[in-house]
């Protein structure tokens, strides 16, 4: 089985900073009580899905070293496209110059890593260049008035270019793609009122087990031990939900990449801004095993295990 790569990865942040003692002018809370609970410190807001995600994918092609118009795919994940239709990755694709075909997915926070993987089946089939494409702006969904979402959310996108690993030891090893639609109530945006209502303390409990057992699935699929993995890149939504994940799972908190403390839950965008950083840092590296998880509304959970490297 030919096995996608990435090749190249690219971020892009909301516009301005917003920081708990902002929100804490307007909503009774205060940056002591959103640090303890969530981890997050600030986020970014601003900016248009097909602003921050083209951005975020001229970084990727240029990392990748190749033009717009050798892509044979685009897949942008978003839940708060910038119109009902046309998708965003069609005006990605304008943007950038590309001539490939191009459609949005919708499976909330799990989106990237859905993305990843349809990405994996379509090289598998023959396609060479794939762009995947994580972009969210909640902040044009959150009721500024509801101290129990408007903490949490920020804009932000990221994107990653796969090719057909060049080395037969690199690339997806595995992916898994889960929903839950008996908890699809506990997260929802309905038409009504275009705001984010949550189920917080719900939310979390189901999300710390879809996590778990959808990372399990991956590693039992490729033959692999939670032991061996060198990095986990989770969906960035609650620092006390990958905490818990990554304890259940039985692999150091040392290992999970971080960014909520400074971007907050972006949705779609949290894996590659998570994954961005840590390959900055040098906390992923060539040939370490990496294993991304998402969950998100739906419920919908997505992971997928890789060999970083080209
Ligand atoms: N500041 C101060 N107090 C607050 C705030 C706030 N911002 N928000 C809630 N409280 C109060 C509550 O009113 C409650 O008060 P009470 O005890 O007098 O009733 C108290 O704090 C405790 O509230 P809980 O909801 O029990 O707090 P919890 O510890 O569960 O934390 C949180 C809430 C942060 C929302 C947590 O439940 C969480 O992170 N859940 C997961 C949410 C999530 O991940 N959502 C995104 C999914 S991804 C996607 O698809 C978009």
């Amino acid at each position: 089985m030919t096995r996608a790569a990435i090749t190249g990865l690219g971020t892009a942040a909301g516009h301005n900073v917003v920081t708990n003692h902002d929100l804490a002018k307007t909503l009774d809370t205060s940056d002591e009580w959103i640090v303890e609970r969530t981890g997050i410190h600030e986020r970014r807001i601003g900016g248009s899905c097909l602003e921050l995600g083209a951005q975020a994918a001229r970084t990727a092609l240029k990392e990748a070293e190749i033009d717009a118009t050798d892509l044979d795919l685009i897949i942008c994940s978003t839940c708060t496209p910038d119109q009902v239709f046309p998708a965003v990755s069609n005006r990605i694709q304008n943007e950038l110059g590309a001539t490939c075909g191009a459609f949005d997915l919708n499976a909330a926070c799990s989106g990237f890593t859905y993305g990843v993987s349809l990405a994996q089946s379509q090289i598998t089939a023959g396609m060479k260049r794939v762009l995947v494409v994580g972009v969210d702006t909640l902040s044009r969904f959150t009721d500024w008035d509801d101290r129990t979402t408007a903490i949490l959310f920020g804009d932000g996108a990221g994107a990653v270019v796969m090719e057909p690993a060049s080395s037969e030891d690199r690339g997806v090893l595995s992916t898994y793609m889960g929903s839950e639609g008996r908890f699809a109530d506990l997260l929802t945006c309905d038409f009504s009122d275009l705001f984010i209502r949550m189920d917080g303390k719900e939310v979390f409990r189901q999300a710390v087990r879809v996590m778990v057992a959808a990372s399990q699935r991956v590693l039992a699929d490729a033959g692999l031990k939670a032991a061996e993995v060198d990095a986990v890149v989770p969906h960035q939504a609650n620092f006390r939900i990958i905490e818990s994940a990554m304890k259940r799972l039985g692999i150091p908190l040392e290992k999970a990449a971080t960014v909520l403390d400074t971007t907050g839950n972006t949705s779609s965008a949290s894996i590659p801004l998570a994954m961005d950083s840590a390959v900055s840092k040098g906390s992923i590296r060539d040939g370490d095993l990496v294993l991304l998880v998402g969950f998100g509304a739906g419920m919908s959970v997505a992971a997928a295990l890789l060999r970083w490297g080209k």
